[in-house]
């Protein structure tokens, strides 16, 4: 029907190897973690859309009316004629972009990119339709581990909405970083969305909110276990934590095991035994501030930022250069 492409470079296999590793990794050490990637099954994308409505979760719906006001300087600024988006999933934002870059005039392919390949698909055709004469080419990947297969031409502007950047540690955000740039040829460029630093009550309960739907996304990656590894959590048994850390910047999110609790993940061979109280790291979401962000974009080789900011000073988006 279209002129979409869509490359495939990580499969169900792919998924299912990496989970393995990361639950077998995660669930030995100690403290324990599990990477917040694996929150994301059909379940947690669904509750992830829950969140983005709560009254308290404020992120979403701040980086969109930021979006909302600065997207025409951003195309204006940026000229590309592809636009890449890292995560795209159903993404409502992408649309304000498409339009703004295609009133522009530059705009002639979108990219996007996510480790669902029917979350691609689905965005995809509804595109095709809403954007026709637009190229599409879907990438399914982890914007981790696949940067490098992104498609080449020229005037790229690569997007990286939401805040995600802050699921990484400071290494693993340098390096992703350079990585983009590395892609990247000079005078190409990534447009980036962080979470500022905000008043610690606010920020703690946009991520404990009272509903309990953070709760829900939180403990849902044990029944991701249940499911995937043939684990045998005992879900009711861990509670939400949501912590401000002030050292690093950053909200933890963890698991609290209420009670010494014994648990055997079969797929792996694995018997892990949790103290009572004790908390196993499911996510940091780290804050910035508009100067880190561009102290950290310049040190991964990207020359001029400019940045744009809401009213509350809760969001920034910048737009950085490749040198
Ligand atoms: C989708 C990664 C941006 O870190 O704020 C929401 C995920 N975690 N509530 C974030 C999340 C808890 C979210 N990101």
């Amino acid at each position: 029907m279209s002129s979409a492409l869509l490359d495939i470079h990580l499969t169900d296999d792919d998924a299912d190897i990496a989970l393995r590793a990361d639950a077998r990794a995660g669930l030995t050490a100690s403290p324990k973690e599990l990477p917040p990637k694996w929150f994301y099954d059909a379940a947690g994308s669904e509750l992830f859309e829950q969140i983005t409505e709560l009254p308290e979760y404020y992120p979403t719906r701040t980086e969109r009316a930021l979006l909302e006001r600065s997207v025409h300087e951003i195309a204006a600024a940026s000229g590309a004629a592809t636009l890449i988006e890292l995560g795209s999933g159903s993404s409502a934002k992408t649309r304000l972009l498409l339009d703004a870059f295609r009133e522009a005039g530059t705009l002639q392919r979108y990219v996007p990119q996510d480790v669902s390949a029917s979350a691609l698909r689905l965005a995809m055709d509804a595109l095709a339709l809403e954007y026709p004469g637009l190229a599409l080419h879907g990438v399914v990947g982890d914007f981790t581990k696949h940067l490098h297969r992104l498609p080449g031409g020229d005037r790229r502007m690569v997007a990286f909405l939401g805040g995600t950047i802050g699921n990484l540690r400071p290494a693993q955000r340098a390096r992703f970083l350079a990585q983009v740039r590395a892609v990247l040829e000079p005078g190409e460029q990534l447009l980036l969305g962080t979470g500022l630093v905000i008043d610690e009550p606010t920020v703690v309960a946009a991520y404990d909110d009272a509903a309990g739907v953070t709760a829900a996304f939180n403990r849902n990656v044990l029944h991701v276990l249940n499911r995937e590894l043939h684990a045998d959590f005992d879900v009711d048994a861990f509670t939400h934590v949501a912590r401000w850390d002030r050292e690093h910047e950053w909200i933890e999110m963890r698991l609290r095991a209420e009670r010494a609790i014994t648990v055997r993940v079969a797929d792996l061979d694995l018997t892990v035994e949790f103290a009572a109280g004790e908390e196993m790291l499911t996510e940091i979401s780290a804050k910035f501030h508009v100067e880190g962000v561009h102290a950290m974009l310049w040190a991964a080789g990207f020359g001029l930022s400019r940045s744009w900011t809401d009213p509350d000073n809760r969001f920034a988006l910048t737009l950085a250069t490749a040198e």
